[in-house]
């Protein structure tokens, strides 16, 4: 490869974890000389992080694949990174023969070498991992999309098995960073400007310090403890590894956001029970039980799957009942699709399309109607919000509040708040899924 063909082009689907990955590789790709552009037409390197969670994802990723291929000329290299690569491994070669290199997550660390490889003419270039790799990608070149709030990977790979899910397969086994690492890219981001950041992994409540030296809740104590940085989230959880510590932590240090993301899945203890989460319902809502206890106004919001193989109607009516009971501020829902490798392939899939659509609109009915009693409640209320950006074409500024919903709102003529600054608003009206408002005072006035 020439060094004018030294740029690329990167499109990223899937997760925060997808996203936060394509900028350490896009920092690592920088930091070899390459360049990036905006257009795939302009780039000698096209690379491509795919997303497995759901429908016919594979599909979607030859497709795009095909398109790609329409550019190719001579010297143009295609790269399939992210958990369809790591699905698909070898395969994709022989699908697209266009593509020279497939890497799964696991082998990011590894991309200089596979670079360079690449530059030297390979065809071929793997890095694909059999849930051995127990190294961490962590590198200095991280080039974040955002001045102002950044994530943090703090644990890589699942080793939940959960029966409906690729992710044990594609992103390798349980694997965290040391504390004191952490904590220095928390120190190093606020030294650069950030407020806000976002600890990242597949289950972050299973992190363990290889150092020995902090539980998942001491790590988040420190993280809100470093000078400089406002607001801490982390996602995502799970619930048999939430322990009440991690509560107290968020109730005891202001820095640490009024919001928890605490997938459930199902309301019906038979279908968690087969979908292996190991929990029960009246488990799930003793942690409810124990954010609603604080002092913290913790917002909660949860995924759900719908037409899990073998869901009677009698147990999707559980799971209406229980976002009743927990009275979440969101909710992510998905119709059950199966995929490759999982333990539910082998199930029978016994809810027909039809019904698992139906029964996810009448969840998110449900669910909407929830979200405009609970954001009402904002009303009249004064809130602090991270500026995000101006949305011009209506006169408002886009907020986020602590407990991570958008609040618009509009400023007297002549005032122009920074993006990333923080201010207080007056919440004026709401809906189900935003509020609105006005600038009450800045911050400190
Ligand atoms: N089918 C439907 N939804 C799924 N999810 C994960 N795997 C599947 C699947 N096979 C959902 C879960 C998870 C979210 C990220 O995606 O709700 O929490
Ligand atoms: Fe998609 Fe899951 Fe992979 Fe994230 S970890 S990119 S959600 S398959």
């Amino acid at each position: 490869m020439s060094s004018d063909q030294k740029t690329f082009y990167i499109e990223t689907f899937g997760c925060q974890m997808n996203f936060h990955d394509s900028e350490k590789v896009v920092g690592t790709l920088v930091s070899q000389g390459y360049s990036q552009v905006q257009s795939e037409q302009d780039a000698g390197l096209i690379l491509y992080n795919t997303c497995s969670i759901r429908d016919k994802a594979e599909q979607k990723v030859f497709l795009r694949l095909a398109e790609f291929r329409k550019l190719q000329k001579q010297g143009k290299r295609f790269a399939v990174l992210g958990c369809v690569a790591q699905q698909e491994g070898e395969k994709i070669f022989e699908k697209a023969p266009h593509v020279s290199m497939v890497a799964g997550s696991a082998s990011y660390r590894n991309l200089p070498e596979m670079l360079t490889q690449i530059e030297s003419g390979s065809h071929r270039v793997t890095g694909l991992d059999d849930r051995r790799t127990d190294q961490t990608f962590e590198t200095e070149f991280t080039a974040r999309g955002n001045a102002h709030r950044g994530y943090i990977t703090i644990i890589e790979g699942c080793d939940k098995f959960c029966a409906y899910c690729v992710v044990p397969y594609t992103r390798g086994k349980e694997r965290s960073r040391t504390a004191e690492s952490v904590l220095r890219e928390a120190r190093q981001m606020a030294d650069a400007g950030f407020t806000d950041v976002q600890l990242l992994g597949q289950n972050v409540n299973s992190y363990k310090d290889p150092s020995g030296k902090m539980s998942f809740a001491e790590l988040l104590r420190a993280v809100g403890e470093v000078e400089g940085i406002k607001r801490v989230r982390f996602t995502t959880s799970h619930p048999r590894d939430f322990t009440r510590d991690i509560i107290e932590a968020i109730d005891s240090v202001p820095t640490l956001c009024d919001h928890v993301h605490l997938p459930v899945q199902s309301g019906s203890s038979k279908v968690l029970r087969e979908m292996f989460r190991e929990y029960s319902r009246e488990q799930y809502l003793e942690r409810i039980a124990w954010m609603k206890s604080t002092r913290r106004p913790i917002s909660i919001t949860s995924d759900v799957i719908v037409g899990f193989p073998g869901e009677t109607e009698a147990e999707f009516q559980q799971t209406l009942t229980l976002l009743d009971e927990v009275q979440y501020d969101g909710v992510f829902s998905f119709k059950y699709s199966p995929r490759p490798n999982t333990p539910a392939l082998k199930y029978i899939d016994t809810v027909p399309e039809a019904e698992k659509s139906r029964r996810l609109q009448v969840l998110m009915e449900h669910q909407r109607e929830i979200q405009r009693i609970n954001y009402r409640k904002h009303i009249g209320q004064i809130i602090e919000v991270m500026v995000e950006a101006e949305n011009a074409a209506r006169a408002q500024w886009i907020g986020r509040t602590s407990q991570n919903k958008t609040l618009n709102f509009s400023v007297p003529a002549g005032v122009q708040p920074e993006i990333g600054s923080y201010h207080h608003v007056l919440v004026t009206q709401a809906f189900p899924n935003s509020l609105a408002g006005e600038l009450s005072a800045p911050l400190n006035a």
